[in-house]
């Protein structure tokens, strides 16, 4: 069977597949489906410095092939996140992601700090978020915001840093490439559209917060056009997300440049869709006659 194996940004992975953060909790519900030993790796649920209760419901909407979630960061906080969920994490032979807002440049690296000391493998820095006034968009649609905060979690962190990437931006490479200047280890993209649902018969929009960010199998091929402009400007590992359900969609992510797949909403309609996925592409690698995972990344051949 071919080798699924990948290393990205120094880290050893046993295969390519991570969960999405904000898809999976902290794995304790996906935990009863499945062995999460089985994952490339979990990304948990966006971290802030104090706990949040989040947006007022309803923040989530189903659309036409996708939904639009506006949840708002709901999240214990770090320091819960150290106590209660990361030893239950680190039951699992798998690789731990933590991903972090900050409302300020300084409140990144102190999170960056703790998360680091308390042994994640890799801390995803999310400058995306659409869902919040402070600690996301603001920053990540600005390259020299962006540079500023990968300086200050690079500083303050002992393990890699990957930048999680807005979509919301007219030009994503000038994002990732302000981030990779300043230090990021990696990249990952991307985080959810910005969109807005309305109800005919009450007029107002479906969401409390009128807006939300939209995801699953609806945004596949946003998100493949803006990995391979991407891969395009920089050299840093990617981690491709957004719309995959099957093998192929991750070997299409794969082939436009990500070094890894993470799969989110999908878990939603699958709980064992990252599986589904992994074994897809095996599959796929099977059929093609290829002996390792590494030799799609970026491998798409152009007209
Ligand atoms: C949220 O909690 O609102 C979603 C987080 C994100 O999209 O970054």
């Amino acid at each position: 069977m071919a080798d699924l194996h990948v290393s990205f940004a120094g880290i050893a992975f046993k295969n390519p597949v991570l969960t999405a953060s904000g898809t999976f909790g902290f794995g304790r519900e996906y935990g009863e489906y499945y062995d999460l030993s089985e994952l490339g790796g979990v990304c948990v649920k966006g971290l802030t410095a104090a706990p949040r209760l989040g947006n007022p419901a309803p923040r989530i909407a189903e659309t036409a092939m996708g939904m639009l979630n506006s949840v708002g960061l709901q999240n214990p906080g770090v320091d819960e996140f150290i106590r209660a969920e990361l030893p239950f994490l680190r039951r699992y032979d798998t690789r731990v992601i933590a991903n972090i807002s900050g409302n300020t440049v300084s409140e990144y690296g102190e999170m960056a700090a703790k998360l680091s000391d308390a042994g994640v493998d890799i801390i995803e820095v999310n400058v995306s978020c659409p869902n919040v006034h402070a600690g996301g968009m603001q920053f990540g649609t600005d390259p020299r915001a962006v540079a500023e905060v990968t300086r200050e979690v690079r500083r303050n962190s002992r393990v890699p840093v990957m930048i999680k990437l807005s979509p919301n931006v007219t030009d994503i490479a000038e994002i990732a490439r302000a981030a990779e200047g300043a230090g990021a280890d990696a990249v990952s993209l991307i985080n959810t559209l910005l969109g807005m649902k309305i109800d005919v018969n009450t007029r107002k929009p479906v969401l409390a917060n009128n807006t939300g960010g939209l995801s699953g199998a609806a945004v596949l091929p946003v998100a493949v056009k803006m990995v391979w402009q991407v891969r395009n400007a920089v050299s840093i590992p990617i981690l491709g997300m957004g719309g995959i359900f099957t093998g192929e969609d991750a070997v299409e992510m794969l082939l436009a440049g990500a070094d890894m797949v993470a799969v989110g909403t999908a878990n939603f309609t699958y709980p064992d869709a990252p599986l589904r996925v992994r074994d897809g592409i095996a599959k796929y690698l099977d059929a093609k006659k290829i002996r390792s995972v590494t030799e799609l990344s970026g491998a798409v051949e152009m007209h």
